[in-house]
């Protein structure tokens, strides 16, 4: 048995080597990203690989999928054996909850997996967090978002996929029903997304997105302390962000393998889409700032960081709970893959009644002021709004805005 594993791997460890020769352009630790890996290809110069050249705690399902072919569920199983243990009672759902099992790569991987290195194998740290053969625990499956238990080891990773939701097709399909029980599967009911009455938020939005540590009746509205001679100036509130979905509880209630609703949850590769290139979309956000608030929080950090549009924005603020969420995001031309069509337009700023967008700035329009004071002088940095955009000169579509003051016409919508 031994020497059949040893003769196994010497022929692996062949393959493996002459596979290398070929692709040995292939720089070290790039796991993640391989499909950048053989641009080097057109250069002359050879370089004979030296030591290991493939980081094999850094699994690439680009390396899988594209160079491999392989499909979703041959290795992730819905659902998991464990999905009862890790959600509780009504909370279970029948999920992925799990790595994939050994089987999954034991045909390719054998040499790998049983590869002289201590304290563990190098490849059990996609999945194990101590790599001791007494202790093989493993990281929880981050399909896991909702579940919120401190003692769960959670991996730091980023994620070489984007979610793919496409809300023009959920229009007229999810809406809320109070829970009467806590069946969730009992939360839905036909609504549509874009209700008949205009001036109420479609049922549907809540179902996934909440204002995230809401206010409420607190006194406290800062997210963290701000320093005593704070005055107007800016400082992060409670209540600012919306959330979005981090696990399969909401989708799963329709998409299940009884609903007969495509996609199925075996269908992994229709949710979840290879994250496309970085698309240049500037953000309206400052690290260091954040930093400096002590923002420690991995949801604000998360939804703070994507903000293009406007950084300062609070949806808990003033009048905006009560407008419709439809005012400022046009959910019909969503392409959540491309985040330039998420961006809220400056003219949603001036609402119905012309809130924050005014004619003159007599009538109290702060883009108005911003760009008054602008003008008068370059340096002035527009705060309202904006973190970082401020500083920069003001875009041709913030005048355009601005509603022409003739008196003979209504102010144009
Ligand atoms: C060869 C086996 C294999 C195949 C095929 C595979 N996965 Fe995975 N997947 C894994 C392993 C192992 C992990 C955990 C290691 C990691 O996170 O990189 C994982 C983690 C993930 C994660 C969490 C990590 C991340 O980058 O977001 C997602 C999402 C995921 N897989 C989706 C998919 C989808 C979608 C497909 C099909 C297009 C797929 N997987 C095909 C093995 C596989
Ligand atoms: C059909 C064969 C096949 C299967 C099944 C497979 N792999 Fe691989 N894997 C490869 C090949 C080919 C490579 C490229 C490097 C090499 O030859 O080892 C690779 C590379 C890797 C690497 C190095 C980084 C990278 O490019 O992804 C890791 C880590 C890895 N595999 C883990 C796994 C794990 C964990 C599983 C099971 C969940 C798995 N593989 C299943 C063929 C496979
Ligand atoms: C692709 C993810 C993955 C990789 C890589 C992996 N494991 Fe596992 N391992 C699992 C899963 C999932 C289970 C649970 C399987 C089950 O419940 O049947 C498991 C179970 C085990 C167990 C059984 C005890 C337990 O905790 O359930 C041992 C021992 C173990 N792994 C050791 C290793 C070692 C050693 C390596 C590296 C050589 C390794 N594993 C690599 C996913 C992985
Ligand atoms: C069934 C769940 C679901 C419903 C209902 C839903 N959304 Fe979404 N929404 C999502 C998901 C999933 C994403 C993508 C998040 C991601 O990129 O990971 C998203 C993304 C968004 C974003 C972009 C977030 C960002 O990162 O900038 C906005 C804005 C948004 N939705 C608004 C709405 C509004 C308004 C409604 C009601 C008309 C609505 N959504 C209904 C699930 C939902
Ligand atoms: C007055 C305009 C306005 C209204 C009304 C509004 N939003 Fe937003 N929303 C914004 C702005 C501005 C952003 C930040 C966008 C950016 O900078 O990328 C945002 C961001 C979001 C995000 C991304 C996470 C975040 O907070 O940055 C989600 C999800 C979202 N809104 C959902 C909703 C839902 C659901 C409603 C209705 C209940 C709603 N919004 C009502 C203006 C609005
Ligand atoms: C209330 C039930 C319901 C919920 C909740 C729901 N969906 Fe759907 N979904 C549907 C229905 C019905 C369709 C088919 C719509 C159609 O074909 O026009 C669909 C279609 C889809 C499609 C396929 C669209 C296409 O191009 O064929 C995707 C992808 C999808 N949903 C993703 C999601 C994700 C991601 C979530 C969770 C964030 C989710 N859905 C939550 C009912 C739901
Ligand atoms: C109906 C759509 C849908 C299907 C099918 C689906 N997912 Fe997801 N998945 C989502 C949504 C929505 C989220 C939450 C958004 C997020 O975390 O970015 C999510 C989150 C995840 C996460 C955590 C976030 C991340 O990027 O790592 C993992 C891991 C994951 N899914 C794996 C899988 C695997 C494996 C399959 C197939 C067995 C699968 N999903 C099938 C919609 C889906
Ligand atoms: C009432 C809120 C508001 C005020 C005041 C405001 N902006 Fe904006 N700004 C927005 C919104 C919303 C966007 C994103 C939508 C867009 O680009 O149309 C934006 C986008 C921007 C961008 C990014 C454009 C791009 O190409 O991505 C810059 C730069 C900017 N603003 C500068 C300024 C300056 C300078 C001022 C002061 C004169 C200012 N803004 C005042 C709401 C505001």
């Amino acid at each position: 048995m031994d020497s059949e594993r040893k003769r196994k791997s010497a022929i692996h460890c062949l393959v493996v080597f002459a596979a290398l020769s070929l692709l040995c352009f292939i720089t070290p630790g790039s796991g993640k990203g391989s499909a950048q890996r053989r641009v080097a290809g057109t250069q002359k110069k050879v370089l004979a690989p030296k030591k290991p050249l493939i980081d094999y705690t850094q699994f690439s399902h680009r390396t899988h999928i594209e160079q491999e072919k392989l499909a979703c569920d041959s290795c992730h199983k819905v659902p998991s054996k464990n999905w009862k243990e890790v959600r509780k009672g009504e909370a279970a759902f029948p999920d992925v909850t799990d790595f994939p099992e050994h089987a999954s790569c034991l045909n390719c991987h054998r040499q790998q997996f049983f590869a002289r290195e201590r304290p563990a194998p190098a490849i059990c740290a996609n999945c194990h967090f101590n790599n001791s053969p007494r202790d093989t625990s493993r990281f929880v499956f981050p399909s896991l978002g909702d579940v919120t238990d401190p003692l769960l080891q959670r991996r730091e990773f980023v994620s070489e996929f984007s979610v793919s939701f496409p809300h023009d097709k959920h229009i007229d399909v999810v809406g809320m029903n109070a829970p009467a029980d806590n069946n969730v599967r009992a939360l839905f009911v036909p609504v549509s997304l874009q209700e008949k009455k205009k001036d109420t938020t479609p049922a549907s939005c809540p179902v996934c997105h909440q204002t995230y540590q809401p206010q409420g009746n607190s006194s406290e509205e800062f997210v963290t302390k701000p320093p005593k001679n704070i005055g107007d100036s800016f400082w992060l509130k409670k209540g600012t962000f919306k959330t979005i979905p981090n696990s399969h509880a909401t989708c799963f209630t329709c998409h299940n393998s009884d609903s007969g609703i495509a996609p199925e949850p075996k269908d992994c590769n229709a949710c979840h889409k290879f994250r496309l290139p970085a698309q240049g979309a500037k953000v309206d956000f400052d690290a260091k700032l954040a930093k400096d608030m002590g923002i420690t929080d991995a949801v604000i950090a998360a939804a703070w960081s994507r903000r293009m549009s406007s950084g300062t924005f609070r949806h808990e603020g003033g009048e905006h709970p009560d407008l419709n969420c439809l005012t400022c995001h046009n959910v019909a031309t969503f392409n959540v893959l491309d985040v330039k069509t998420l961006k809220v337009s400056v003219r949603s700023c001036g609402g119905a009644e012309g809130c924050h967008v005014t004619a003159t700035t007599d009538d109290g329009g702060a883009l108005n002021f911003e760009i008054d004071q602008k003008k008068k002088d370059p340096a002035f940095v527009c705060t309202k709004c904006h973190i970082t955009f401020g500083k920069d000169e003001v875009p041709k579509n913030h005048s355009q805005a601005i509603p022409s003051p003739e008196p003979k016409k209504s102010p144009a919508s």
